[in-house]
């Protein structure tokens, strides 16, 4: 495993995103084999791994802190508030004032069995919020040693700027692959200018860059592939390029797909950190093997090259995903 730095934080260059263990991929394994898989990760090297309380909600937190307690202060343990209530948080002065977010606060390090949080995220950031109050927050946080440092989910630029101005950023968590590259031009660049981390979350397109999905692999639950578009059969077939792509290079390199998919961002970028979600011992193996794969500059201008010529259909948006409760609640009416 290699290492890298979100701003002074220390991390491996692979962390593991640790939601679907409870929450946005269909059926979940048990608390048992959870614990094993993410204590896996840890033996192979993975010291960074994501939670928030919306997983669950609130389930995801209280397993991830059971699985790190033993050796919690040797990892980067970081979790989320959302700006919206979750069950049993509703207070007068709303989510989004220092009482909400104290209080989610100190609810998450109950959950998740420790005395500090290494970096908190606020899960989305509202348009019409307040950036830089929320930032004197953090910054208070930190001074009172709950959190080591903060980050923000899916922000934009100028939220960025606004809020880094206040109490320094360490990460942004947003979406980013080798398919869904739309912060290329502005997010990321700006968090290298400002010496911020960018955390990537979806960095496999939920499982596509594998290329073990096809057409017509069926999914269950809470599982958002049924709703996000990138996943419509159609759009599967259409994204094929892509997948025969990375192909004839992983073929080349005697690596997998999903493999260059992750070393094609960790060679492109020394500031990001990809999270990717996996609950199979050699799915970890393989994700977090990819921190040691080495792409030549011939190789990575080559998949820059050909990427450019590729379209890329569907995507994966929160507005799809609020879709879920439709298509769960038919399958209770079917
Ligand atoms: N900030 C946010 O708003 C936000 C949003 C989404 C996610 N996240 C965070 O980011 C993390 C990662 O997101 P994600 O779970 O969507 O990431 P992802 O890795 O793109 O997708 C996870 C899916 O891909 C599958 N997969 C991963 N590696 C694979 C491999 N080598 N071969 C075959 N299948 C593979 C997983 O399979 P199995 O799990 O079934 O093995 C799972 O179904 C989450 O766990 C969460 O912590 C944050």
């Amino acid at each position: 495993m290699k290492y890298r730095k979100l701003r002074d934080i220390e991390v491996s260059a692979i962390g593991m995103g640790c939601m679907g263990f409870s929450h946005g991929y269909g059926e979940i394994p048990k608390e048992e084999e959870s614990i094993r898989l993410i204590r896996k990760a840890y033996d192979l090297g993975c010291t960074l791994f994501d939670t928030a309380e919306a997983y669950g909600p609130y389930i995801n937190e209280e397993l991830v802190g059971k699985a790190l307690k033993p050796f919690r202060d040797k990892v980067i343990l970081t979790t989320k508030f959302v700006p919206v209530f979750q069950k049993g948080q509703e207070i007068p002065e709303g989510k989004l004032s220092k009482k909400g977010i104290t209080n989610a606060l100190n609810d998450s390090l109950k959950r998740l069995q420790t005395d500090y949080i290494d970096i908190y995220y606020e899960h989305r950031v509202p348009l019409e919020s307040n950036v830089e109050e929320v930032a004197i927050w953090m910054g208070e946080f930190i001074k009172e040693g709950k959190i080591r440092a903060w980050g923000q989910s899916q922000s934009t630029v100028e939220q960025i700027r606004k809020a880094h101005a206040v109490t320094p950023l360490t990460a942004i968590q947003s979406e980013y692959s080798i398919m869904e590259r739309m912060f290329e031009k502005d997010v990321i660049p700006t968090c290298k200018e400002l010496n911020i981390g960018f955390v990537a979350f979806s960095p496999m397109a939920s499982g596509f860059l594998s290329g073990k999905y096809d057409k017509n692999t069926q999914y269950k639950g809470d599982d958002v592939r049924r709703v996000i578009t990138r996943f419509n059969p159609e759009n599967v077939e259409k994204n094929q390029p892509l997948l025969d792509l990375l192909q004839t290079i992983a073929d080349k390199k005697g690596i997998t797909k999903a493999q260059l998919s992750l070393a094609w961002m960790l060679h492109k970028y020394p500031h990001v950190v990809p999270i990717p979600g996996m609950r199979k011992d050699e799915r970890i193996i393989e994700n977090l093997g990819a921190s040691e794969v080495v792409l030549n500059d011939e190789e990575f201008n080559n998949i820059e090259t050909e990427l450019n010529k590729i379209t890329i259909y569907g995507n994966r948006t929160d507005e799809d995903i609020h879709k879920l409760g439709t298509v769960k609640a038919m399958d209770l009416t079917n």
